[in-house]
Parts: C-alpha cells; structure tokens; sequence
C-alpha cells in the first residue's frame, strides 16, 4: 500500500491571511498523524508565503513518522535544510508569481545547479527526491543523478478528463515503470483528491502519495458543524 504523504502548507495559508498563531500547521500535523499519515510534508518557500521556518523547526521535532520538506535550489532553504535534516527533501521548481508548484523540474537543461543541491542535501542525511513531470528525459537525467526516488507530478492528469485522463494516467503508468527500472522509489502527487487518486495509488510499486489542498479542503467541511456547535454553545 503507498505511503500517505499529508501536505500542510494550506493549513498555514489560512493562518498566513490574518498573520496569527491559528490554525497552526503543528497541531494539523498532529490530527494528520493521528489519522494515519505515514508522513508529512511542507514546503519552506522563498516567498514564505505559507509555511514559516519556526514551522519547519517545530514539526522536526514533533513529527513521529517522516518529515518531506519541499524546496527549490535555493542555497538559504537548502541550507536550513542540511541544518535541521528532515528524512526526505524533494526539490520544486518555484516561481514567485505563481499559485501553486506548476510544473515538474528541468533536470536537463538544470542538470549541475540540481545535481549540486542533490548532493549537498544527501551530505547531510537526507533522502532526496525530485519533483518531476511523467518526461522520460527526465527521468533518464534523475536516473543518472542516483536520486533516492523521483515524485510525479500529476497535475495534468488531475486536470484532464475522459479519455485524455486515461492518456494521462498511462504517462504515469510508464513513467513509473521507467523510475522504478532506473532504481529509484515511486512517489506522486499533486491535484489528488478523494474521487481521482485510486487510479494513482493503483500504479505498480507506487510508494509514497503527496495530497495537500484536497485534504486541507475536507478537513475544513467536516470540521465545520462541529466548530459551530462549540461557538453556539458558548455565546
Ligand atoms: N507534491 C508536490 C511536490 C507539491 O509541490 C504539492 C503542492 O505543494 C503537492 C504534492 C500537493 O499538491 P496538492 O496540494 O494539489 O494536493
């Protein structure tokens, strides 16, 4: 069965919009653990719009499963990285304008400023995987990088409907093929949610499913009727 990767950074969007101490990505940490995720997982953005450092110092040393801090190459986020050696680190692109991570990483037209991140992040211990579209080239560049595993991004297939989803998911299917053939774990992520990730989890030797603003977005309506009972109850 994959792994769960329960992604947090949304429930710091929420606290970033009034810049306040709630909801705090530690105690969701927590609930998250409780329910069963096998890990856990933030992204330290240049921007910081969302996740703050102190978050990220706080979780190393409340998470009791794996920690996967998200990064781009950027030499102060891999350097707080190396310092506080979460389990996993998987490398980003990242964009300031833009909402969410929108592609995969070029590793081969990035391949030494990546290899050289890479590196720095398994000095320290860490298990690094990178962020990549279902591209065999770049697959093949990862492969030669020797990267502990290689996460998919599956935001195209979560977009796409009826037959062009099924197009999309058999590109996972032989990028997954081609990742594993290469030596290196499966993981996947990005735009899963509760009605298209089955297919996903399905892939052969999948190990590791990243999931953050579906889970973030059901947290809050399941949670909803009963914050509203406390607040009546009180007034
Ligand atoms: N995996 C990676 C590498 C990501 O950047 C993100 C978004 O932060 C996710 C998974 C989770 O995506 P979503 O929030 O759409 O579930």
């Amino acid at each position: 069965m994959p792994e769960l990767g329960v992604n947090i950074d949304h429930v710091a969007t929420v606290r970033e919009a009034r810049k306040t101490y709630e909801p705090d990505p530690v105690w969701a940490a927590v609930l998250a653990e409780l329910g069963g995720a096998d890990c856990i997982t933030l992204h330290l953005r240049e921007d910081r719009r969302h996740i703050q450092d102190r978050d990220l110092e706080v979780l190393k040393q409340t998470v009791q499963g794996k920690l996967n801090l998200e990064l781009a190459c950027n030499q102060a986020v891999l350097e707080i990285a190396c310092r506080l050696a979460p389990q996993q680190a998987t490398l980003v692109p990242e964009k300031r304008e833009e909402v969410t991570t929108e592609g995969g990483l070029d590793v081969v037209g990035n391949y030494d400023a990546i290899a050289a991140a890479a590196k720095q992040l398994a000095s320290a211990g860490i298990a690094v995987s990178l962020f990549l579209d279902p591209d065999l080239q770049q697959i093949e560049a990862a492969g030669d990088l020797r990267v502990a595993a290689v996460e998919l991004h599956t935001g195209s297939y979560a977009l796409a409907t009826g037959t062009a989803q099924q197009d999309e998911l058999l590109k996972l299917i032989r990028a997954g093929r081609r990742i594993r053939e290469r030596g290196m774990a499966l993981h996947a992520g990005h735009g899963l949610n509760y009605r298209n990730v089955q297919a996903v989890a399905a892939i052969g030797d999948m190990h590791e499913l990243n999931i953050g603003h579906s889970i973030v977005a059901r947290a809050l309506m399941v949670g909803m009727t009963q914050a509203v009972r406390e607040m009546k109850a009180l007034i």
